[in-house]
Order: C-alpha cells, then sequence, then structure tokens
C-alpha cells in the first residue's frame, strides 16, 4: 500500500449542453469515475469535479430554434447529465457550470495576467460573415467546394474527401448553413494568445507529465508543423463572456472552457472549508491534477490550456489522459443502424453495472477507439460477472444461511488459496492505477475461475447429505465467499452499486482496498440475495430498436405472447402464509383464504376447493401475484391471486416455496 495519502484532483470533460448524454460521452465518465473511486478506496484524498460548458455558436443557435435562452438550455441539459451521472454512478465532488460567477472571474484574471505577460495581441482578420443572419460564420457553418479536389458540400475548415485544410473563405463558392446565402469576408479585430513563446516551456511539461506515447507523439507532430498563435475572441453575437474594455468581443469557449476545471473546484472550496485552493492550483505544491479526455480533444488541453496556465502564474496538470473514441459493432455510431444509443434508452433497458464492467473490459491507457459490441457484451456481461463472480456467492451463501444461521467458519481450509487472490491485490491496484482496466479484469476473472474450480472440486452439495461433513461444509463455503469478497472490493470501483449490495449481504459496514486482504472469519452475515441477473437478447434487442430513427411510429403490438422483461418486472410476487381456509357458500370450485402477505392481510378466493381440504391449508406458505388489483366477484372482493399448477379439478398443485419461506419476502 502507499505510504502516504496523495492529493489528487480529477476532471472530466465538460459536456457541452447542445445534446444529451450518449454511450460515447459515458466511455469517458466511466472511466474517470472508475479511477477516482479507485484512488478513494486507497485511502488517497481524490476530488472529481465537472461542470457543463455552456458557452459557443452552437449553443447560442441550439437555443434560438428551441425558442429558449442558453441559460434555460444548460439548465434542461445539465439536469438530463446528472440524471444519467447519478444512473451509472458517476459521482463528482462538484459539478457547475462555465456560465457562473466564478469562471467569469477566473477567465478575466487568467487573460489579465497573459496580456500583462504581453503574451495577447490584436490582428485584424478577414472571415465569412452571414448578411442576412448578421453574424461571423465558425468554420463548420460554411460549406463549398474544396479548393483543392473540388469536391461539393465540404466544411468550412477541412475536406472530408481529400483532407485538405483551410479556412471557410477559401472555398469554392462558399454557402452559408444558417441562410443558404453566400457569406461575405469581413474584417474584424481578433484578440490572439501568443502560443508559440511557449514552446519550450511546453516541451518540458510534456515530459514532465508522463503523457502516454501516443500523446507524445501527436505533440511532435504540431510541434513539427509550428505553434500558431490562437484567436481566443469571437465576435458578437455570441453566448460566452464580454471581453474586459470591449463593446462586442467575447472570449472565445476554448478559451474558458477548461477554466471550467479550475472555477467548478473553487466553487467546491467555497463550500468546503478544508480545501485550500492554492494548494490544488498554484505551482510549488505535490498536490496532482489530472484531465479525463477524449481523443478530439487533445490539442486543447496538451498545448493551449498549459500554457494558459503557466503564463497565468497557475500550475500545469500532472497529466492529461485521452481515450480513443466508441464505436458500436465496430463502425461509428449511427442513427440509421440504431447504433447511436442514448444514455437514457440504455438506462430503459439494461442495468448500468453492465456496462460499467464491460467498458472497464476492454478500456487501456491508449487512445485506441474503444468498441462496443452488442453481443459480445451480453456475452461478456453474462460468462464473466454473472456465470463466473456472482456465481461463488451464489453458490456459496445458501448452505451458509440455510445450515449455519449465516455464521461462517473461524478459519480458512485453503489459506494458500486464498492467499492467491491477496497477493494479487498489488498487481490489479497497479493496473488500475495506470489505467490498464482490462488487464486488471481479466486478472480478477481468472481469479474468480479458480474459486469455482474450488467450489466445483470440493462439491459442498454432495458433502451436505453427510451428517459427519458438515464443518467441511461451512469451511468451503467460507473459503468460497471469502474469494469472492475479496474480488468484490476489487471490482468496487467498477460496480460499486454491486459492491455495496455485497458488503450489506456480508454484514460489513465498510471496506477499503486493504480490507480484501484479511478474510471475513466467524461472523453472521444475511440472506443472499441475487446481485445481478443475466442479460436478455430482448434488452438489447428492445434498446437498438429504440435508438433507431424509425421508433418515432408506435411499436407494433407483439406478435407472439411474449411479455417484455418490464411487464414481469411490473408482478409484486410475495411468498404468503395461509391463514384462514373456508368453503364459500355457494360456490363448488372456490375457498376463501385469508393471507399473510407480510404487511397486510388480504382476502383472496381461489378455485382450489376440489384440490385441497381447508384445513390441511392452513400454515402452508404459498406464492401470490399481491398487486393485482382488486376484483369484485359474486362472493365479496378478492384481492390477489394464489398461483398454482397443473390441469385442474383435483390436480391442482399449489407453488409452495421452500423451507426457509417467510410471509412477506419477494419472490424475484
Ligand atoms: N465541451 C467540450 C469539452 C470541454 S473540456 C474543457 C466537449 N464536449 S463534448 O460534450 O463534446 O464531449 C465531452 C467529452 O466526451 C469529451 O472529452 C469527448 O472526447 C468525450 N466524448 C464525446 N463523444 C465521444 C465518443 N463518441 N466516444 C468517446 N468519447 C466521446 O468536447
Ligand atoms: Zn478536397
Amino acid at each position: 500500500m502507499t505510504d502516504k495519502t496523495r492529493k489528487i484532483l480529477v476532471t472530466s470533460g465538460l459536456p457541452y449542453v447542445n445534446g444529451s448524454p450518449h454511450m460515447g460521452h459515458l466511455v469517458e465518465y466511466l472511466q474517470s469515475d472508475i479511477w477516482v473511486r479507485f484512488q478513494k478506496l486507497r485511502g488517497n484524498d481524490c476530488i472529481y469535479v465537472c461542470a457543463s460548458d455552456a458557452h459557443g455558436t452552437p449553443i447560442m443557435l441550439k437555443a434560438r430554434e428551441l425558442g429558449i435562452s442558453p441559460e434555460e438550455l444548460t439548465t434542461r441539459v445539465t439536469k438530463e447529465f446528472l440524471e444519467v451521472f447519478a444512473a451509472f454512478g458517476v459521482e463528482f465532488d462538484n459539478y457547475h457550470t462555465t456560465h457562473s460567477a466564478e469562471n467569469e472571474a477566473l477567465t478575466v484574471e487568467m487573460f489579465e495576467a497573459l496580456r500583462a505577460n504581453g503574451d495577447i495581441v490584436t490582428k485584424t482578420i478577414e472571415q465569412a460573415f452571414d448578411e442576412k443572419e448578421g453574424m461571423f460564420l465558425p468554420d463548420r457553418f460554411v460549406r463549398g467546394t474544396c479548393p483543392r479536389c473540388k469536391s461539393a458540400d465540404q466544411y468550412g475548415d477541412s475536406c472530408e474527401v481529400c483532407g485538405a485544410t483551410y479556412t471557410p473563405t477559401d472555398l469554392i463558392d462558399p454557402v452559408s448553413v444558417l441562410s443558404g446565402t453566400t457569406p461575405i469576408k469581413r474584417e474584424s479585430e481578433h484578440y490572439f494568445f501568443k502560443l508559440s513563446e511557449y514552446v519550450d516551456r511546453l516541451r518540458d511539461w510534456m515530459h514532465e507529465a508522463t503523457l502516454d506515447k501516443n500523446i507524445l507523439a501527436k505533440l511532435e507532430e504540431w510541434f513539427e508543423a509550428g505553434l500558431k498563435d490562437w484567436d481566443i475572441s469571437r465576435d458578437a453575437p455570441y453566448f460566452g463572456f464580454k471581453i474586459p474594455g470591449t463593446e462586442d468581443k467575447y472570449f472565445y469557449v476554448w478559451l474558458d472552457a477548461p477554466i471550467g476545471y479550475v472555477s467548478s473546484f473553487k466553487h467546491l472550496c467555497d463550500r468546503r472549508d478544508e480545501l485550500n485552493f492554492d494548494e490544488y492550483w498554484r505551482p510549488g505544491y505535490d498536490t496532482e491534477v489530472y484531465h479525463f479526455i477524449g481523443k478530439d480533444i487533445m490539442y486543447f488541453h496538451t498545448l493551449f490550456w498549459p500554457a494558459v496556465l503557466q503564463g497565468a502564474g497557475f500550475r500545469t496538470p500532472t497529466s492529461v489522459y485521452a481515450h480513443g473514441f466508441l464505436t458500436v459493432n465496430g463502425q461509428k455510431m449511427s442513427k440509421s443502424r440504431g447504433t447511436f444509443i442514448m444514455a437514457r434508452t440504455y438506462l430503459d433497458n439494461l442495468n448500468p453495472s453492465y456496462l460499467r464492467y464491460y467498458y472497464a473490459a476492454k478500456l487501456g491507457p491508449t487512445i485506441e477507439d474503444i468498441d462496443l459490441n452488442l453481443g459480445d457484451f451480453r456475452a461478456r456481461v453474462n460468462s464473466d460477472l454473472v456465470g463466473k463472480f456472482v456465481n461463488i456467492a451464489s453458490r456459496c451463501a445458501g448452505f451458509i444461511s440455510k445450515r449455519f444461521d449465516g455464521k461462517l467458519a473461524d478459519a480458512l481450509p485453503e489459506p494458500a488459496l486464498f492467499a492467491e487472490v491477496t497477493n494479487a491485490s498489488e498487481t490489479i491496484a497497479g493496473h488500475f492505477e495506470r489505467r490498464e482496466y482490462s488487464k486488471a479484469m481479466r486478472l480478477i476473472m481468472a481469479l474468480a475461475d479458480q474459486a469455482n474450480r474450488y467450489i466445483d472440486e470440493q462439491k459442498p452439495w454432495v458433502m451436505i447429505k453427510d451428517e459427519i461433513r458438515l464443518d467441511e461444509v461451512q469451511a468451503v463455503c467460507t473459503q468460497g465467499l471469502n474469494m469472492f469478497r475479496s474480488l468484490m472490493i476489487y471490482l468496487a470501483p467498477v460496480i460499486p452499486a454491486v459492491a455495496e449490495e455485497a458488503r450489506t449481504f456480508l454484514a460489513e459496514d465498510s471496506w477499503d482496498w486493504d480490507s480484501a486482504c484479511k478474510p471475513l472469519l466467524g461472523k453472521t452475515i444475511k440472506p443472499f440475495k441475487p446481485l445481478l441477473t443475466r442479460i436478455e437478447q430482448k434488452q438489447v434487442d428492445d434498446m437498438v430498436a429504440q435508438s433507431s430513427d424509425t421508433t418515432k411510429e408506435p411499436e407494433s403490438v407483439a406478435e407472439d405472447n411474449n411479455i417484455s422483461i418490464d411487464d414481469f418486472l411490473k408482478l409484486d410476487l410475495r411468498i404468503a402464509r395461509i391463514e384462514k381456509a373456508e368453503p364459500v357458500e355457494g360456490a363448488d370450485k372456490l375457498l376463501a383464504l385469508t393471507l399473510d402477505v407480510g404487511d397486510s392481510t388480504r382476502n383472496v378466493f381461489a378455485g382450489i376447493k376440489e384440490a385441497y381440504e381447508p384445513d390441511e391449508l392452513v400454515g402452508k406458505h404459498v406464492i401470490v401475484v399481491a398487486n393485482l388489483a382488486p376484483r369484485k366477484m359474486r362472493f365479496g372482493v378478492s384481492e390477489g391471486m394464489v398461483l398454482a399448477a397443473g390441469p385442474g379439478g383435483k390436480d391442482i398443485f399449489l407453488l409452495s416455496p421452500d423451507d426457509g419461506a417467510a410471509a412477506g419476502m419477494r419472490v424475484k
């Protein structure tokens, strides 16, 4: 274990508020949340902040299109992101917005510091201007014919056909995407940050920051090409912060966006007395700062941002961790294929823990793209998480609770086997630390295989038949459960919701990383509830169907008689104890039952009179649908339905649960 508590600040890229959260975003937020949870579990002091990125032309236009203010749009979309983050267990210490007083103050402070250094210059430039809309057009809002290869309908910054890069004013026959009119060229004065002055300092930083080799290679490429001065201003109309001393000039969104990391942290400091802002953002402290981002925004984070920080008298990031882009079934996410999956749609169909595990199983520390293959997703989760991992607990827990009153043995029968799990602790921790999550998952699953093999060999279900071997059963199951428990602790950063339930089942108050190495012995644990169920193909199919563009039409009524898992989950199936059973006057098939369903008693009429004598039913446990709407019958109101099997008449068999059932228990 580490010798001292590290102070760490982690950020994730600030989501733009002109779109809803999707599966691609989640790669980033899950990758960073896992890392933060791992650091916290290790006992480090780790703070995780983020914010909504509210500024810029696309957001201004999106708000206009919706007929609301950009502030209102920010509020709406922020709420959506926060709901998704909560559902997926992404736990920020603070979530703010870049359109805040804190961010404006810090942006102005940094700008003024840079200006005082002589790092800011003004230049008059020529840009595409839409006369009809009365605004300058960002590159992406102009389309036209490529000046190099003459391909039609290309973006204003680069050609998708030949790869040429240029400015919108170079396009042949340019057209404004907003109005369809031909933009004119117009001059305007802009503010530039002299990035070229920072080449040496950036080179020093990039080596200290131990960046991934792919990022280093990119940086070398950019240095080779030469660093140009960076245009940090935009003309009105623009949604952003006004540049002090001007009437109609605003800071470009990419200047104040990363400052959002600092201002979100500042906003947190204002509420948490023990936090010292300077320790995290001024040079000279051994606090660590990491930015998790996608590879598309590396230029901003590895060139502009460290340079701005240095110039303004702030510290630079310890490192920048970039990940690749998400593909679904090997291709770019696509609306027509139903693979542009929104986070909401995923949540409507599947448990978030599955995705957390799957991404972890695929993620490494490089900018390589990661693929969500939906077939592999289902197979992998079912075989690893459910089939291997959770299965260890399900195979052992029943014996402990039923035969030993939940009490674990006082010693492990195979300490050497348990040591295989604990000896892997630092290797697994190293994998997490270096964001080698896929390696960590592979090692954990290999250890789960060992635990299952052990149980297969010992066969507690055979031993249990032999009274003199009872102690052995308890020992074997204690061994199995302890291996499960240690692996659960290693997996806690990845599937925290499952870990939480497992910890409750093991009747423990809290875990840290080292808890995995201390076995749980002689303690009484709680009854086991299945922690995760398998993914059904239908859940995945439904998610894809709901993600295709064509699902606007009402979903066709099921052609077969299948019900969806959602329909099934609506059933409140419960164990009931029959308190009273009486014949019903005038009905030759019915018995009137009084059922104890845990929190109340119910009167239910059941058509079982020919199969059962009323007296033999009293005290029996049965399964009942407890949330069936009450139904008025000729003889009174029936408040539920008792489940039975058989062709009818004398051959009706009440479904009576195993020993250990108690009235009120849920059946699912
Ligand atoms: N607002 C900027 C970031 C500013 S940071 C100071 C932005 N926003 S975003 O909403 O487009 O993306 C937020 C983060 O999610 C980025 O790091 C981005 O790389 C990541 N991803 C967005 N789509 C993604 C995929 N399809 N796949 C993987 N990551 C993706 O960029
Ligand atoms: Zn071209």
